[in-house]
């Protein structure tokens, strides 16, 4: 076990910590649980989540959802996984991302962000996608897409404001409507304000093709 970032070593090299000028995209451990729940126990969160997943209710409920996550990453091949998204500035843990297969095919790569709403407004989720659609397309994958829900107009405008573009509407995931966005690689060539820097040893330390149709 490498006691820096709490990762095997093989996980360690197979998702190195992503670092951005604000963040660091790291893998999850057992001891991010209280900051975990504050953001997926808080209800202003979870309601979009849902029904991929619900409103974590307490601790060791988190702890347990952790422990289950950081087993799914080792399995998972690259680019697919689950990151903390922890603030350079503090160390805080202020949210997670997901880069994981849509059912029910699992061919199509969703992107995914959950932020505390602490955290909203101040482009984190813009940074996120911009390190982690960076790492996907380093993965020969060519698109990843993102399906919001409607109403959730915080998601919807994130992703337009990264270059993402409005595929349609379908029900194939999750049996919800939802609108589906694409972000190919040179969507993310166009909308990149940020340039993601290899891991440093501070961040370390800190740390760990084709389109959906629309149904
Ligand atoms: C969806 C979610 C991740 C979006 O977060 P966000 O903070 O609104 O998104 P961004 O990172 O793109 O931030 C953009 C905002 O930060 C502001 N901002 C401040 N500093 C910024 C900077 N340096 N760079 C970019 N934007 C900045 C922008 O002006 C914009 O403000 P506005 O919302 O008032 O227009 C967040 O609302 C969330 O976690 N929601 C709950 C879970 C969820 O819905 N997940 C998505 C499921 S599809």
């Amino acid at each position: 076990m490498n006691a820096l970032i709490g990762l095997q070593p093989h996980q360690a090299e197979l998702r190195p910590p992503l670092v951005t000028p604000r963040l660091v995209l790291r893998g999850w451990h057992i001891s991010d649980a209280p900051a975990a729940l504050a953001v997926f126990g808080n209800a202003a969160v979870a309601r979009w989540l849902s029904p991929a997943m619900d409103q974590v209710p307490d601790l060791a409920a988190m702890r347990l959802l952790l422990q289950q996550w950081i087993a799914e990453s080792s399995r998972a091949m690259p680019p697919a996984g689950r990151w903390a998204i922890q603030r350079r500035g503090d160390n805080q843990v202020i949210g997670g991302a997901t880069l994981l297969a849509l059912p029910p095919g699992n061919e199509d790569l969703e992107l995914g962000w959950q932020l505390h709403p602490d955290s909203w407004g101040h482009g984190y989720a813009s940074e996120t996608t911009q390190a982690l659609a960076g790492w996907a397309f380093r993965h020969d994958v060519d698109e990843l897409f993102a399906v919001v829900r409607p109403g959730n107009t915080r998601a919807a405008a994130a992703v337009r404001r990264n270059g993402m573009h409005w595929v349609g509407e379908t029900s194939k995931y999750f049996g919800l409507t939802l609108q589906v966005f694409r972000l190919r690689s040179a969507d993310l060539d166009e909308a990149a304000p940020y340039t993601q820097s290899p891991p440093t040893d501070a961040a370390r330390s800190v740390a760990g093709q084709r389109s959906p149709s629309p149904a």
